[in-house]
């Protein structure tokens, strides 16, 4: 029988566990944790996420401030909010949803903000800092990953982990995640990307399969070892006959492929509830530092 690795079920226990470390957190030091959310132009996909982070923070305790920019008030403009959050003692951690519109330099907007406030560990400090296997804030999904296979007591030790996709929100730090000497990693890494001859005879390698690609079911059974682990981080919007006109599918061919597997996340209810809920988590771990709390 294939487990379904329910990102649902995890997050919703991770979630209730912050909102008592929230309300504890309160008790002691009178203050609500404070995640600032900046989204930039009209990307319905990103409206849909920031929806979903604003209704986390309230579902945990923990303020959220929005910030909505049009397309044409332009770099100067996002990078003054920046530094007025950096100063802003209320926000404890900062995101900006990716990707900004065409005509913004991204990295300089995400070298700007404050790396005890950057939630989503997309620094160069804390990207540097996880390299080298030293603490840090570390980015949502590859996280949260990483949480969703501690659950289900998934050892990668020794495993082939293939991630299909280098972006730097996603494959490239997970594979920086498993590659670590520590206990909770200790695999062997293989990223490929667009331009990787048959991908399909590296991936039919794979102990444990991330796809991270961003393509509606670009993952066939085909690609995949019988009895791996499948690890779907697509949230793709394909043409439906559907209310809203469309619905959502992973990377992953999830119906060819959940027969041959041993385990799979699916497409709601996987990969995207653990990146959110572990943006709560690390929200709370910036109160908890510029604070001057213990590390939970
Ligand atoms: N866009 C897609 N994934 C992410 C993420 O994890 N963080 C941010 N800020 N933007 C994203």
């Amino acid at each position: 029988m294939t487990v379904i690795l329910d990102g649902k079920a995890v997050s919703d226990k991770i979630l209730l566990e912050l909102k008592i470390a929230v309300a504890a957190a309160l008790e002691t030091t009178g203050k609500d944790p404070g995640l600032a959310v900046i989204l930039v132009g009209n990307n319905a996909a990103s409206r849909t996420y920031v929806e979903a982070k604003k209704k986390a923070c309230h579902e945990v305790g923990i303020m959220s401030f929005e910030y909505k920019l049009s397309v044409t008030d332009g770099q100067a403009v996002l990078e003054k909010l920046i530094d007025h959050l950096n100063a802003d003692a209320e926000v404890h951690g900062i995101l900006l949803q990716l990707p900004l519109p065409d005509g913004f330099d991204e990295q300089a907007v995400l070298q700007r903000i404050h790396p005890d406030k950057d939630v989503d560990g997309f620094h160069p400090f804390n990207m540097g800092r996880l390299a080298i296997g030293l603490p840090a804030l570390q980015p949502c999904t590859p996280a949260g990953i990483m949480k969703l296979l501690e659950h289900y007591q998934i050892a990668t030790e020794g495993k082939h982990v293939v991630i299909v996709g280098r972006s730097n929100i996603v494959g490239k730090p997970i594979g920086l995640m498993l590659v670590q000497n520590n206990k909770n990693a200790n695999a062997t890494v293989t990223i490929c990307h667009s331009k990787t001859p048959d991908i399909g005879a590296i991936t039919r390698q794979a102990d444990i399969l991330i796809a991270a690609v961003g393509k509606p079911e670009f993952i066939t059974a085909d690609m995949v070892k019988p009895g791996a682990t499948i690890i779907d981080v697509g949230i793709n919007r394909v043409p439906a006959e559907t209310k809203a006109g469309y619905k959502i599918v992973g990377d992953v061919h999830f119906e060819d492929v959940y027969p041959l597997v041993d385990a799979i996340t699916p497409v709601p209810g996987g990969v995207g509830k653990m990146t959110i809920a572990t943006l709560m988590a690390t929200t709370l771990q910036t109160f908890r530092k510029q604070e001057g709390l213990p590390s939970a």
